[in-house]
């Protein structure tokens, strides 16, 4: 098996060129997306579990079941008779995690370290706020990486190939501490840098937090694994290092009308009230979390409907023994380990990401018109 993975890698490596492998120092998984990848995956881990193998470098995975409502999800979700024997499998090849922001958790690599992650969202993520450096690897090829600790030596694992290739520039007239505003200009970047690599100047003082939500945008209407925001991403302190001292191939102006034109693009317009809002894809930070559960403090969410806070299990068990548990109680807010394409919830779906409105037949909206939405039960135009 592992010769077998090895070759798989070398493979790869030779259909984009690469001439060597490289060591990594950590990998992300993704195995759990559609019910035929995930029963193929199933057994092949199945077969790792049993040769024995280990993961030879820090390995976290994209999220898991939240067995906490599987009560409430059993009907609608297939892949549950897969978790237990999945679980026992990752947990024994040394995989932990289950979270689309393992950054979060200890799996951080650092400035020019080599790694094999899937997941875009966290792809992007790693490239543009880290500095690290991956491609966007496929489900089972991350896992043979992780297993053998190599990548093969192609894409932006190479210096020239980061530099950057279209300026975006923000217009004035967009206002940037709106977090939807934000995540509308991730849609907008990724669809027209494709696989292009994106610079954007004028996004000062941008949270950590929100380029993930950006980036998660931007990597799902394109291919785009890495962004360079200037003065941000390390590789990008100016225009001339974002550049490698070239010439932009193209500068392109985004406005506020380009927002609204994304926005209806992408939206799913349901015209009844949801039955799912979901808050949160790539899951939330803490802080992220605890902003959610201020704003609903003193208000109840709607009998008919769930509203969903997804994040990561250490983060809900945080905010689970912390003076915030009463709000998420008394609102009736649900806070789960879940992701909302994974474990698709029933339509209508009213979401604030800009990635599960992508993915998936659901209204965007931004966090305070979803809290309404929730609370009053009242439709937005
Ligand atoms: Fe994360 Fe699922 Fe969204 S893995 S980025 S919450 S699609």
């Amino acid at each position: 098996m592992l010769s077998k993975l090895l070759r798989l890698i070398v493979k790869l490596g030779d259909t984009f060129g690469a001439e060597k492998l490289i060591e990594i120092s950590s990998a992300h998984t993704v195995l759990n997306f559609g019910l035929n990848f995930v029963n193929a995956s199933a057994k092949v881990l199945h077969q790792m579990a049993e040769d024995n193998l280990k993961v030879k470098v820090r390995t976290t995975a994209d999220p898991i079941i939240d067995m906490d409502y599987a009560d409430d999800l059993e009907v609608i979700y297939p892949m549950f008779s897969l978790h237990d024997q999945m679980m026992k499998d990752l947990e024994q090849i040394g995989v932990y995690g289950f979270t689309c922001t393992p950054y979060f958790l200890d799996n951080k690599p650092k400035i020019g370290e080599h790694c094999a992650w899937s997941e875009s969202s966290a792809v992007i993520y790693l490239n543009s706020v880290l500095g690290a450096r991956s491609n966007r690897e496929g489900g089972l090829v991350d896992l043979a990486c992780a297993i053998t600790g190599k990548t093969a030596y192609h894409g932006l694992h190479i210096t020239e190939n980061r530099k950057g290739q279209i300026l975006f520039k923000i217009s004035a007239d967009i206002n940037l501490t709106n977090v939807f505003n934000l995540t509308s200009i991730g849609l907008k970047i990724g669809e027209i840098a494709g696989n292009k690599i994106p610079v954007i100047d004028g996004l000062r003082n941008i949270s950590t937090d929100n380029l993930k939500n950006l980036g998660a945008a931007s990597a799902s209407t394109g291919a785009v694994a890495l962004i360079h925001v200037l003065n941000i991403t390390p590789e990008a302190k100016d225009l001339n290092e974002a550049f490698q001292y070239d010439k932009p191939e193209e500068i392109i102006e985004i406005n506020m009308k380009d927002l609204k034109e994304v926005r209806e693009k992408y939206s799913t317009e349901w015209t009844q009230t949801p039955q799912n809002i979901s808050i949160g894809c790539p899951q939330l930070s803490e802080e992220e979390v605890i902003n959610v559960l201020k704003k609903l403090k003193g208000k109840k969410i709607l009998q008919n409907i769930n509203f969903w806070i997804c994040t990561n299990k250490k983060v809900k068990e945080s905010i689970k023994n912390s003076e915030f548990n009463d709000i998420l109680i008394s609102s009736g807010a649900k806070i789960t380990s879940l992701c909302p394409l994974l474990t698709p919830l029933p339509r209508p779906l009213t979401t604030n990401s800009a990635k599960t409105c992508f993915y998936s037949h659901a209204s965007y909206r931004n966090l305070d018109e979803c809290i309404k939405i929730a609370t009053e039960g009242i439709k937005i135009d």
